[in-house]
């Protein structure tokens, strides 16, 4: 697997407005993207911050993955998104190691990209994604 750096930092937050508000006022950060994507139970924003970029998630309602997640945990640090050249061979090589994965197959990410994640329990506690742009 050959990985290009980190491509996000994903962030879940209880109000999508207010949390751009706030990286904007204190960090200058803009908008890249935004979209809502009800299948997913869940409206972020892509945001830059400098030359990175982070993800903020908001939840659409209480019964997502996103809504249970601030229930149980609150706002904050959600998961870390790898930039690899191809989804499917990180997944193939990642299970060939033994890893436990989320998803066993490449899906269609927020903003266009190819995804998939990784369980939590395979990388010390940090969920992570593999993202491709395509
Ligand atoms: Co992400």
């Amino acid at each position: 697997m050959s990985v290009r750096g980190v491509h996000h930092l994903g962030f879940a937050v209880a109000d999508l407005d207010e949390a751009v508000s706030t990286y904007a006022e204190l960090f200058g950060a803009t908008v890249e993207h935004r979209e809502r994507v009800e299948e997913q139970g869940v409206e972020a924003a892509s945001v830059l911050v400098g030359p990175d970029r982070i993800e903020l998630l908001a939840p659409t309602g209480d019964d997502t993955p996103v809504g249970r997640f601030l229930a149980n945990r609150g706002p904050g640090m959600h998961h870390v998104a790898y930039e690899v050249d191809d989804v499917r061979a990180a997944l193939a090589d990642l299970a060939r190691k033994g890893v436990e994965l989320i998803d066993h197959e490449p899906r269609h990410g927020l903003f266009g990209l190819e995804v998939a994640f990784v369980h939590p329990d395979a990388v010390h506690g940090v969920l992570t994604e593999v993202v491709c742009p395509v």
